[in-house]
């Protein structure tokens, strides 16, 4: 006991004085599968977590050393430099063929605290959102975590295709729902949400006074077999007014390789902008003054590079679509967009421990499927971003496990 005389209690007593949903969150399965890996050591083929292999471009990682070399580093603007915003609204209007206002943007720590900053802006303890499942696992477990109640609506998988099917997910709304949840394109499954469903969330949302949550981290990353359906993913922004209740989660992470920076943004109505401020102001009091430039030479300058690592991911995907996809034994919707191959293996039914047969007998690391959400069972979670040399070698050697099992 500590020598003060002042009883810290047993360990378990101070995990029980925790707030319940706190302390009853299960650890995130893409992290167990990694922990797993960590503890093990050796040479795994890393293929559980969303990101690639290429280090952020030097042009951006030089704004940020200049930023820095110019004395940069006090307190700045809670809702992000005024340039940076700037910056976000030109990018959009690129992308969407319509004028953005910078006033709707809001730099945050990552997508992630775009997300918590959508979830604390509009729901609270006995509050509901629907969101379609298998869904990434920081979708449920924020809302968890701040008493909100995530209701799962599950995808069916039939003829080789994930289905949305909207009228389970709007009888899913009761009056506790606050908001729709709509990851497209998905995390995990790849699926890119068409423009006609988009819309119908849409109507359904304003006749019910909901908000929409619309996560397009990965709108850049779509590979459509149709031909002329264009380089972005079929987007809310193309569907709704800037003005109307919808929060857009984004982030600088995926397109332009900067996982490890923590930047990204919220879109949301210009009239809630004080709110968002504060939310940000008491959260995290911004994002790094010096990151900012980084975020900005990513948006104006960073186009070349998006397209490459479009391009690195389609083909990486030719690549499973002609290995994997071609077994009789695997189950997969050849996804649309987003960077992962989600798939399901005959005769597997604990994915959990298949994964770690994995990690300890070929040195492949995958997410388990049940990590994102109920229906996952017997499913896996691969993130071909990676380098092609990774790539191929973990597909061949699964390939070569399922021979031999
Ligand atoms: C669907 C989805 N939304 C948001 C994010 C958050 O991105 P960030 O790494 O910037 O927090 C991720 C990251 O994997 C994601 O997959």
């Amino acid at each position: 006991m500590a020598e003060t005389g002042i009883s810290c209690g047993e360990n378990s007593a101070v995990l029980d004085a925790l707030k319940p949903v706190v302390r009853d969150e299960p650890e995130s399965g893409i992290v167990n599968a990694a922990n797993y890996v960590w503890k093990k050591g050796g040479n795994v083929i890393p293929m559980w977590v969303g990101e690639g292999s290429s280090p952020t471009p030097e042009f951006i990682c030089r704004a940020a050393v200049e930023s820095l070399a110019r004395g940069e580093t006090f307190y700045t603007w809670q809702r992000g430099i005024p340039e940076l915003r700037e910056a976000l609204a030109r990018y959009h209007a690129r992308h969407y063929a319509k004028p953005f206002n910078a006033e709707n943007f809001y730099v945050t720590g990552g997508g992630m605290q775009a997300l918590q900053t959508a979830i604390q802006a509009i729901a609270g303890a006995g509050s509901e959102i629907v969101m379609p499942s298998p869904a990434w696992p920081n979708h449920a477990a924020p809302l968890r975590m701040l008493e909100v109640k995530p209701v799962e609506v599950p995808m069916n998988f039939s003829n080789g295709r994930w289905q949305l099917d909207l009228d389970q997910i709007f009888d899913a709304v009761n009056a506790d729902t606050r908001a729709i949840l709509v990851n497209s394109p998905s995390n995990p499954v790849g699926m890119v949400v068409g423009d006609d469903e988009l819309i119908a969330i849409r109507d359904f949302c304003r006749k019910r006074g909901l908000w929409i949550i619309a996560d397009e981290v990965y709108g850049r990353f779509y590979y459509p077999l149709t031909p002329g359906a264009g380089k972005v993913a079929p987007s809310f922004q193309n569907h709704c007014d800037a003005e109307e209740q919808i929060i857009y989660v984004n982030t600088f992470s995926k397109n332009w390789a900067m996982t490890g920076w923590r930047m990204g943004w919220v879109q949301a109505p210009e009239v809630i902008g004080q709110q968002i401020e504060n939310l940000i102001q008491y959260n995290t009091s911004g994002v790094a003054s010096f990151m900012q430039p980084a975020g900005i030479a990513a948006l104006d300058q960073g186009e070349e590079f998006v397209e490459s690592q479009v391009a690195h991911c389609a083909a990486g995907l030719d690549y499973l679509t002609s290995t994997l996809g071609q077994r009789d034994d695997i189950s997969v919707q050849r996804p649309d967009g987003s960077f992962y191959y989600f798939f399901k293996v005959d005769g597997i039914t604990d994915s959990v421990a298949a994964i770690k047969t994995w990690i300890d007998e070929i040195n492949v690391g995958l997410a388990p499927g049940t990590a994102f959400g109920e229906g996952g069972e017997g499913w896996f979670r691969l993130c071909f971003a990676c380098s092609h040399e990774n790539l191929h070698e973990a597909a061949d050697r699964l390939c070569q496990w399922l021979d031999h099992r």
